[in-house]
């Protein structure tokens, strides 16, 4: 695991959005893997911002989201397709044809699920997938005691989750979907790449618990640490109960000039 401190969320976001540029511009045909939520909007607008003032190039980037809430459809204010769409996807020169995000509304999910996992080994497999984590250390819906192992399928979200999410939902828990589809960590796990962004004190101890915890299901993220190419992008906020915050600070200050690709 790498660990990368900055200031702030703008600048950990933008330093995530230059590792995934440097792979955009070498391979145009790169797979990416993207999450929703509140963490990633910087890191978007950044990749918006290099689209229209530097020209990164999307046309043949293929995208798989991470996850998807079960009863919304696409259009649904606060399904994960618009959020995509209003946030990304309508700002850049992607072709809707790559892009893949799974079905809240399918009717068979298991078949759905099935066929999405199929998809992205189709696409020759996740490149960089970006991910956010949740206050109870999930990481895509995949919530504590999720198999290690898993793949993408339906599950319930945590009371916690809902709790966090109703933010999306005008404050009203009852409107937030309790069930998903969403990306199983064995399919995260099989990104050659992987960017954690989560910024702000709330999410300190999840980070705590996911850099130097032990590796457990009851903390999904933190099965990273098994990861051989995983990068956390923290702020300062998010960094405060890391025992080691200094030598990472020390570590990232003193990386060779080769090795900054973040
Ligand atoms: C979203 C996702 C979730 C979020 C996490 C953090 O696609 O998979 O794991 O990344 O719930 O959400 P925010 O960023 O809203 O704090």
């Amino acid at each position: 695991m790498e660990i990368i401190i900055k200031n702030d969320a703008e600048s950990g976001s933008n330093a995530a959005a230059r590792a995934i540029a440097k792979l955009v511009r070498e391979n145009p045909n790169a797979v990416l893997g993207m999450a929703t939520g509140s963490t990633p909007l910087n890191l978007y607008n950044e990749l918006i911002r290099m689209h229209q003032e530097e020209g990164l190039d999307f046309s043949s980037v293929t995208t798989f989201n991470l996850d998807e809430y079960i009863g919304l459809s696409k259009d649904h204010e606060q399904s994960y397709h618009r959020f995509m769409w209003d946030n990304l996807f309508h700002h850049i020169n992607i072709n809707p044809d790559n892009v893949h995000i799974p079905d809240g509304m399918a009717t068979d999910i298991p078949a759905a699920c099935s066929a999405y996992e199929k998809a992205i080994v189709q696409a020759g497999g996740i490149d960089i997938q970006v991910l956010g984590i949740g206050s109870d250390g999930h990481v895509g819906f995949n919530e504590p005691t999720s198999s290690f192992a898993s793949r993408t399928r339906i599950k319930t979200l945590t009371r916690q989750t809902v709790a966090d999410n109703a933010r999306f939902f005008e404050g009203d828990e009852s409107q937030v979907p309790r069930h998903c589809i969403t990306m199983g960590i064995g399919t995260i796990m099989n990104a050659r790449m992987n960017l954690m962004l989560a910024f702000g004190e709330g999410k300190s101890e999840a980070v705590a618990a996911m850099v130097e915890g032990p590796v457990s299901s009851i903390v999904p993220a933190s099965i990273l640490q098994h990861h051989p190419t995983a990068k956390i992008f923290i702020d300062e906020a998010a960094a405060t109960k890391l025992r080691l915050a200094d030598y990472y600070r020390w570590t990232y200050e003193g990386k060779p000039e080769w090795q900054q690709d973040a």
